[in-house]
């Protein structure tokens, strides 16, 4: 995001020596500590079963760390009302429900289901699905389900949008459009990001930051900005910029063990 926005530079979220170790199961993570500026786009890269998932759910209030804390505006997260949007890597869309219902659903659970038309709309429009309002999910493909799970996760307003692998089922080729949706899609709506992903491309293309994550129990081992000019463009898989940070990530990857 611009630099000359104040706002760009405000810590959103952060983690402070955060430590997790699962009641009757392994210690999965040990001092963890990260920040998220306002507005960033953030990438966590690292093998299967580091813990990735784990550190997202934490971010996301859904699990409590062992110790350390985790602070989002500055408050625990716990205290804090602020609305945080997730997207699952199988979008955990209602089946009963249309695509219309699915997105009014977090407006919904906020108790304010009603009136908020424009926005269930806006936010249908806003990922390409307009025409689609009535249809179930059994009827829409993994990438357009992929796309009501993220118009759901942002209807609400979310200060923080939380993404764990959530191109990881589809072909891709649909993978790599969702990607540039995800892109356009931030341009139009700019939210801070926090997103899993197994693609070191995709961790490239997106990010401003990308954290990699290693060892048992695992800690973010290294740190790579990526200096690539925005908006993001997919020809800039080309360019010696690109090259260089997903050559960086990959060997910080091998290097995490
Ligand atoms: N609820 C749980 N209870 C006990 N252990 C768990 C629980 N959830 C995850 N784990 C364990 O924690 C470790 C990290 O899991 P996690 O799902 O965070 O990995 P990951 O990096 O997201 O993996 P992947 O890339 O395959 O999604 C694994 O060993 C997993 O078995
Ligand atoms: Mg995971």
């Amino acid at each position: 995001m611009s630099e000359d926005n104040n706002s760009a530079t405000a810590v959103l979220l952060s983690a402070e020596q955060v430590s997790l170790a699962f009641a009757d199961g392994p210690h999965v993570l040990q001092d963890v500590s990260l920040t998220i500026r306002a507005g960033d786009f953030v990438a966590l890269v690292g093998p299967s079963g580091v813990g990735k998932s784990t550190l997202l759910r934490l971010l996301a209030g859904l699990l409590t760390p062992s110790s350390g804390q985790i602070l989002l505006q500055g408050q625990p997260l716990r205290l804090h009302a602020a609305p945080i949007g997730i997207v699952f890597q199988r979008g955990g869309l209602m089946p009963w429900r249309t695509v219309w219902q699915n997105v009014q659903l977090p407006l919904e659970l906020m108790g304010n289901g009603r009136h908020v038309s424009a926005r269930v709309q806006e936010m249908i429009n806003l990922v390409g699905l307009q025409g689609f309002e009535h249809v179930y999910p059994a009827q829409l493909s993994g990438g357009m389900a992929q796309r009501v799970a993220i118009a759901r996760a942002l209807v609400h307003q979310p200060s923080l949008l939380l993404l764990d692998e959530p191109f990881g089922a589809l072909d891709a080729l649909t993978r790599e459009r969702m990607a540039q949706e995800l892109l356009r899609i931030w341009h139009l709506m700019p939210v801070t990001v926090f997103m899993v992903t197994h693609s070191i491309a995709e961790a490239v293309l997106l990010a401003d930051d990308v954290l990699v994550m290693g060892g048992s129990p695992a800690r973010i081992t290294h740190h790579i900005r990526v200096a690539l000019p925005r908006p993001r463009k997919l020809e800039m898989e080309g360019t010696a910029e690109f090259h260089h940070c997903a050559t960086a990530v990959r060997r910080a990857i091998e290097a995490s063990g």
